[in-house]
């Protein structure tokens, strides 16, 4: 069995996969998984021929039950664990990649569990999945960019419910509220995921790359400077091969 804490598998068509492979203790994330991602989140940054990528849980029951805790206690000094977030924001390296990622959850995912979910641009859980943040029962808050991405998700008020009570809610009412865009059975997890991602990674690259980068960046900004930037990106998009290509071929099956 291999014992590397995350699995890459790249894939035809533009996909790759990110496995979080220490099922024996619910994926929980240590700091090697940690690093691990980090490198691969940087070749997934530098590899044009990687369009999508998909995160899951390996085993049957977690996508991830978040940071190791047996390593709480071992972790070094509260400075030194800061410096080192500096020098590798993984979070904040993925959110600002420029390719689409999906995470395909299903079981546990709590703490940076669904923190890392929540770095994605879109969810898809399966009917088991549980989703929570129980780090203020813990006595401390989610560091992994919950208290920010949380509630630029679900409402404000879902949000802080979640994060104060630490309760975790199912699949079915994170679609509610608007956590995951859509809740399969099981065994349909990866084969929605991955459909999903082939068809997002057959459309022209800049015109995807434009087209996030005009939603990601734009919701921070007040409407009539998102709307600058949007008209700023598609011009850049119009001009480009791609979009003669398209617009030509639309114009000529008319
Ligand atoms: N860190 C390290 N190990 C973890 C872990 C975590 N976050 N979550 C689970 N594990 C380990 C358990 O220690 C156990 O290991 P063992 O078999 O060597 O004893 C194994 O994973 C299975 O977990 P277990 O607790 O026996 O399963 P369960 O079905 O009884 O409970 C959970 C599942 C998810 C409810 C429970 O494991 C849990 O609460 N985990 C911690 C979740 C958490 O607080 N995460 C946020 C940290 S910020």
């Amino acid at each position: 069995m291999n014992d590397d804490p995350i699995l890459y598998e790249k894939t035809d068509g533009g996909v790759a996969w990110v496995t979080l492979n220490r099922p024996q203790v619910l994926n929980a994330i240590n700091m090697r998984m940690r690093d691990a991602l980090w490198e691969t989140m940087l070749a997934v940054r530098d590899d044009p021929d990687v369009r999508a990528v998909i995160f899951r849980g390996a085993g049957e029951r977690a996508f991830s039950a978040g940071a190791d805790i047996s390593e709480f206690g071992t972790a070094p000094s509260y400075a030194e664990a800061r410096r080192a977030r500096r020098q590798r924001d993984l979070w904040g390296l993925m959110l600002s990649l420029d390719k689409v990622l999906i995470a395909a959850v299903h079981g546990y995912a709590l703490g940076a569990g669904v923190e890392l979910p929540l770095c994605c641009d879109i969810r898809i859980a399966s009917e088991d999945a549980r989703l929570g943040l129980p780090e203020v029962s813990l006595g401390y808050i989610p560091s992994a960019g919950g208290t920010q991405t949380l509630p630029r998700h679900a409402p404000r008020g879902i949000a802080l419910q979640m994060i104060l009570t630490g309760d975790p809610i199912d699949a079915r009412t994170a679609h509610r509220y608007g956590l995951v865009q859509r809740v399969v059975p099981r065994e349909r997890l990866y084969p929605e995921a991955e459909a999903l991602a082939r068809k997002v990674a057959r459309h022209p690259a800049l015109a995807t790359r434009l087209a996030k980068r005009a939603v990601v960046e734009g919701i921070e900004l007040p409407l009539a400077h998102g709307l600058a930037l949007e008209a700023r990106l598609a011009a850049l998009a119009l001009a480009s091969p791609e979009a003669r290509a398209g617009l030509r071929a639309a114009v000529e099956g008319q």
